[in-house]
C-alpha cells in the first residue's frame, strides 16, 4: 500500500515556509490505519519488544495498537507536569522551540527490550531525549518506528547507533 497517498501536505502550518505533514486522514482510514501499525508491528515482533514507549501525543497514537496486537505494555513519555508519581526528565531541543520530557521512574525495568514509536522524524530531538530517557532506566532500545522521516533534517545521524524503522520519506 502506498501510505503516502493518505498523508495530507498542509502548506505554511504552523508558520510560513513549513509543509505540514498530517497524518489525521492516513489515521481515520481503517485500511491504512492497520496496514501501518501490521508494518510496525511485523517490525517490533522481529526485535522481540516486551514493552513499547512513545513520547505525546502522536507517539501513542503509533504505539498503543503496535502494543495491543503484540499484547505487551505501552508506556507514555510525557511533557513536564503530566505524569502523577516519581519521574525522571531530559531536555530536549524541538524543530520549534525547546520542551521538558519525562517517563515514570518505575515504567521500564532493566533490561527490557524496548520499541519506541512516533509519527515523525524531523531534527530528531525528541526521539533522542526518549532514547536518554529508556536507557536511564536501563532499558534496551531494540528498534526505533515512525511513520514519516523528513530526510533533509538529517534526524537519523542522530540514531547512528540504533535500528531504526521508517514507512515513508520525504
Ligand atoms: C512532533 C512530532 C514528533 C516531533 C518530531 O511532536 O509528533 O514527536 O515533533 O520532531 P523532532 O524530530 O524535531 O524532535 P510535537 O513536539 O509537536 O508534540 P505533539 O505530538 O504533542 O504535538
Amino acid at each position: 500500500m502506498d501510505l503516502k497517498q493518505y498523508v495530507t501536505i498542509v502548506e505554511d502550518w504552523p508558520k510560513p515556509g513549513i509543509r505540514f505533514k498530517d497524518i489525521t486522514t492516513l489515521m481515520d482510514n481503517g485500511d491504512a490505519y492497520r496496514y501501518a501499525t501490521d508494518q510496525i508491528m511485523a517490525y517490533a515482533k522481529d526485535k522481540s519488544v516486551d514493552l513499547i514507549v512513545g513520547p505525546e501525543a502522536r507517539g501513542f497514537i503509533i504505539g498503543c495498537p503496535v502494543a495491543y496486537a503484540l499484547g505487551v505494555g505501552f508506556a507514555p513519555v510525557r511533557k513536564e507536569g503530566k505524569l502523577p508519581r516519581e519521574v525522571i526528565k531530559v531536555d530536549y531541543g524541538l524543530e520549534y522551540g525547546k520542551d521538558v520530557l519525562t517517563i515514570h521512574k518505575d515504567a521500564i525495568k532493566p533490561g527490557q527490550r524496548v520499541l519506541i514509536t512516533d509519527d515523525l522524524l524531523a531534527t530528531g530531538g525528541t526521539i533522542e531525549a526518549t532514547i536518554k530517557l529508556v536507557e536511564d532506566l536501563g532499558g534496551v532500545v531494540a528498534g526505533i518506528a515512525f511513520l514519516i522521516e523528513l530526510t533533509y533534517l538529517d534526524g537519523r545521524e542522530k540514531l547512528d547507533n540504533y535500528d531504526v524503522l521508517t514507512l515513508m520519506q520525504y
